[in-house]
């Protein structure tokens, strides 16, 4: 899916568009430039955000299971906690971002500075 990329004043946001696009209890692939960003919306609440692609052999993480804040990549199942981005199956970590739900519903990354 489309997203918008603003790089204003140092910082680098990635604007998603509404979260009712993102159904209950699945995620979504989104990229703008050379962002690849995965949203998850867990049954059990919140929204969160990853990279987009598994660690192991690259598989897409937005088409992965998802049980609790627990996310299963789709191609051999590794597991990540989407909260801490910890890999559950082997040890180290996935990138997560924060994502922040504007009074319109929409959803917004902070990518943090960097070079756009
Ligand atoms: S590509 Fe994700 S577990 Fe292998």
């Amino acid at each position: 899916m489309p997203a918008d990329l603003d790089t204003k004043h140092g910082g680098r946001r990635l604007s998603l568009g509404p979260l009712c696009q993102i159904p209950v209890g699945e995620g979504r692939g989104f990229e703008a430039g050379n962002e690849r960003i995965a949203v998850f919306r867990p049954r059990c609440g919140g929204v969160y955000a990853t990279q987009a692609h598994c660690p192991h052999r690259g598989g897409p993480l937005a088409d992965g299971l998802l049980g609790g804040t627990t996310l299963v990549c789709p191609l051999h199942a590794w597991r990540f906690d989407l909260a801490s981005g910890e890999v559950l199956t082997g040890g180290g970590r996935i990138t997560t971002y924060r994502v922040v739900l504007t009074a319109d519903g929409d959803m917004v990354i902070d990518l943090g500075i960097g070079s756009p």
